[in-house]
């Protein structure tokens, strides 16, 4: 068998046209979505990825604020800037680039942005509300994780879905999202004592572990959806070293899967998708006059 693909570039172009046409609507109104982005420091994967963010911004009509600060900034500057950023009712959402440098509390500053106008959705109150499978911003990567999904007409409900990776940003709230649409989840993490027993049996299997083709073709299940949040460089000594490469060994695991994203081209583009959609949808509740 060859997995299919689940392109998650074609995906993002379609959903990609649809927001701008939302925002040029919105700005029709007079309401044109806005978002600010900070950056700390000098991590050069930060960087990169805050410079894609602003140019899908300005691509889909949404005004981009960019505030750069360097690595020796102190908290209270930033702080100062998000409580401005608050009260600017031109400002939709407010996404502060993670990680921040280690004098920085991150959690201090991810509470400091309004729940309102928190499109990466990582505050206490939206990580709250979705575990309680209220209205809340989803965080962009596993919110993306579920469009790639929905529209690759996977079946989730009753599913067994096995999420590799605890973090905040992502394998915590993909084991919600994935919960609150009915599968039956287990999340894996350093700590698990036989992983492949787990990833063998997962219909669904989501891997973000940070690790370079750390899951291979006997971890999965035939037949699987594998998903692969991963971004790394294939190692020294590979025939493809120094390329792009995700958590999963994405040419043998193809063999064996149902359906596949690949890396680069798979996750990595939804996340971006749906910060603007996020950001369009903060705006259009301010131009309907509530929040
Ligand atoms: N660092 C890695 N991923 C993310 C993300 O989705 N949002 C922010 N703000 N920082 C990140």
């Amino acid at each position: 068998m060859t997995a299919r693909i689940l392109d998650g570039n074609a995906l993002s172009a379609k959903l990609r046209s649809e927001l701008a046409a939302q925002a040029a609507e919105l700005t029709a109104r007079g309401v044109q979505p806005g978002l600010a982005v900070i950056l700390v420091g000098d991590n050069a994967a930060s960087a990169v990825y805050v410079r894609n963010k602003v140019a899908a911004c300005e691509k889909a009509g949404i005004r981009s604020l960019k505030f750069d600060y360097p690595q020796d900034a102190q908290p209270a500057a930033v702080l100062a800037k998000i409580a401005e950023l608050n009260a600017d009712p031109a400002v939709h959402g407010i996404l502060v680039q993670l990680p921040l440098p280690p004098r920085f509390d991150e959690k201090v500053v991810l509470e400091a942005i309004s729940v309102d106008k928190d499109v990466d959705g990582f505050h206490a109150e939206n990580v709250g509300r979705l575990s309680q499978g209220q209205p809340a911003f989803f965080p962009c990567t596993p919110h993306g994780v579920m469009k790639i999904l929905e529209y690759g007409d996977i079946p989730v409900t009753g599913s067994d879905a096995v999420v590799v990776g605890r973090s905040n940003i992502v394998g915590k709230p993909m084991a919600m999202l994935l919960t609150q649409a009915g599968a039956t989840v287990t999340v894996c993490h350093s700590k698990t004592r036989d992983l492949a027993a787990h990833t063998r049996r997962a219909d669904i299997l989501v891997v973000a572990m940070g690790r370079a083709l750390a899951i291979g073709a006997e971890m999965i299940k035939p037949g699987a959806t594998v998903i692969d949040v991963g971004m790394n460089r294939f190692p020294d000594g590979h025939p493809q070293a120094g390329k792009l490469c995700g958590d999963v060994d994405f040419d043998a695991a193809k063999a064996v899967a149902g359906a596949i994203t690949p890396v680069p081209g798979g996750v990595g583009p939804m996340t971006i998708t749906m910060l603007l959609a996020n950001t369009v949808e903060s705006a259009r509740r301010a131009a309907e006059g509530g929040r």
